[in-house]
């Protein structure tokens, strides 16, 4: 017999993980009254993206661009190397993409679509086809914007929040094939591939899938390029759920899976753990050729693409670190714990809990409010007033309007997205998190819906402005 008592997760046979590191800094959060969150939402228009942050308690709009950087990464930020060509810096995060990602060539960029920018203006010919696993926002946009249509080409599953699919984001190759045979592949210029797929919930694309991806493609002479802004969470999904992997490390499975495509693009705000940064990387010479003459129409000079040298030294290191088994786990590991405890009160939300976020499902929290008054924005207005916790909409405003009809699109999941910034937020934060949200759930039949007041034209969810109905 042990001569002290068992805690209580010893008594369950439990092991928890615990974060890699520890606090050496902290920013005071701002507590607010209803009233004073009250005054706020009216003034931001019931949308989340235009309140002030110092009206936020726990900020869970996003988790980009909004990581603590470690010491190593503030160390390396002092030196920045400012050269306007040729910095010390830039070299740095080529050898870090190039280990990590294993692509040959880099252009570093201001943001993620900066470098989708670049790529969809160089690839894309007016009257062209992209298909992706899913669309997000940005990408799609810029791909609209050179003249392409995008196709969905998800597998089903990833439309059903209840689904438990352990690789919602696998692109569904029969669809594809299907249309390499409508469109004909030459009026393919790539496949938009995302690890750890956003608008689905975070949902990963399994190895097995990459691998046959590229193989059709391939046959086809169509290119593949990767969205690899959270690849890193995608790889821990590989070694947790597909067979063969339990033994490789996440930095072995990231270099495989990045090798099923012919380039990547990354928005280094997420795992790479940076507040700015992207870039975009490709195999090819003659490409490499023409986005480096695109880069500094657009960006910055090619060695450093709209970035401080600091920011690339701070991405470098970043990139070193995001790949390091404990800290993958742990991040992934939170995502989880608010998941399974809102899950354990029956909250409606997507399933299996994906890697950087929380997908509440609105449609199933409001069963009473159809989607032209955005139940997922009322859901983020309702939390904001509970709570003073932050989250964004990810439904019919997100999902904009048809560039042909002019009506909404209507995207199967209407979600709220509780974003989990890596290694700023405690245990506690999530529980208070969790309570809130129930809270909110408890008093559901009485939310009315919100009708829109203004609409900007392009990635309207950002700046539309509502009011309650
Ligand atoms: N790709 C994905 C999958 C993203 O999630 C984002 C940004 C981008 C590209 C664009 O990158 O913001 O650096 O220009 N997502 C943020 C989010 C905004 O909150 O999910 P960016």
């Amino acid at each position: 017999m042990p001569d002290r008592p068992l805690t209580s997760g010893q008594q369950h046979g439990r092991r928890s993980w615990a974060e890699p590191w520890k606090i050496k800094m902290v920013e005071p959060l701002s507590v607010t009254t209803r009233e004073q969150r009250q005054a706020a939402l009216d003034g931001a228009g019931y949308n989340t993206f235009l309140l002030r942050s110092e009206d936020v308690y726990i900020d869970l709009l996003t988790d980009s661009g909004t990581s603590a950087m470690s010491d190593r990464q503030w160390a390396g930020m002092m030196v920045g190397d400012e050269a306007y060509a040729g910095s010390r810096n830039f070299y740095a995060l080529e050898e870090a993409v190039k280990a990590h990602y294993g692509y040959r060539h880099l252009i570093p960029t201001h943001q993620g679509r900066g470098a989708e920018h670049l790529l969809s203006r160089t690839t894309i010919k007016p009257g062209q086809f992209v298909p992706g696993n899913m669309y997000f926002t940005t990408t799609r946009l810029h791909q609209e914007l050179a003249g392409a249509t995008f196709v969905d080409v998800i597998i089903d599953e990833a439309h059903d929040p209840a689904n438990l699919h352990p690789f919602k984001g696998n692109v569904d190759l029969d669809r594809l094939r299907a249309l390499f045979a409508r469109v004909g592949p030459e009026n393919v210029p790539y496949v938009s591939l995302a690890g750890t797929v956003n608008m689905a919930g975070g949902q990963p694309v399994s190895m097995a899938n990459a691998r046959e991806l590229y193989a059709l493609a391939q046959e086809h002479g169509v290119k593949v390029y990767l969205d690899a802004t959270r690849m890193v969470e995608n790889a821990l999904f590989i070694k947790e759920r597909e067979e063969g992997y339990a033994e490789h490390s996440i930095a072995q499975i990231l270099l495989e899976f990045c090798g099923y495509t012919d380039g990547g693009w990354i928005s280094a705000k997420k795992d790479s753990l940076v507040n700015i940064g992207g870039w975009l990387a490709v195999n090819d010479d003659e490409l490499f050729e023409e986005l480096r003459n695109q880069v500094v129409i657009f960006e910055g000079l090619h060695t450093y693409g709209g970035l401080a040298g600091r920011d690339m030294q701070a991405m470098a290191i970043g990139i070193v670190e995001s790949v390091q088994e404990e800290h993958v786990r742990s991040r992934v590991g939170q995502v989880r714990y608010l998941g399974e405890l809102l899950e354990s009160w029956g909250i409606p939300m997507v399933l299996p809990v994906g890697g950087h976020a929380i997908f509440l499902d609105a449609r199933a929290f409001y069963p009473h409010l159809p989607q032209d008054v955005f139940p997922s924005q009322t859901l983020a207005a309702e939390l904001y007033l509970d709570s003073g916790i932050r989250s964004m909409e990810r439904g019919i405003a997100s999902a904009g309007r048809d560039p042909e009809t002019g009506d909404h699109n209507r995207p199967k999941l209407e979600l709220t997205r509780l974003t989990i910034p890596r290694r700023v937020y405690t245990q506690a934060h999530m529980d208070v998190t969790a309570e809130a949200v129930k809270a909110v759930y408890d008093a559901r039949a009485q939310a009315r819906g919100l009708e829109m007041v203004y609409e900007p034209k392009y990635l309207r969810f950002f700046q539309a402005r509502f009011a309650p109905l």
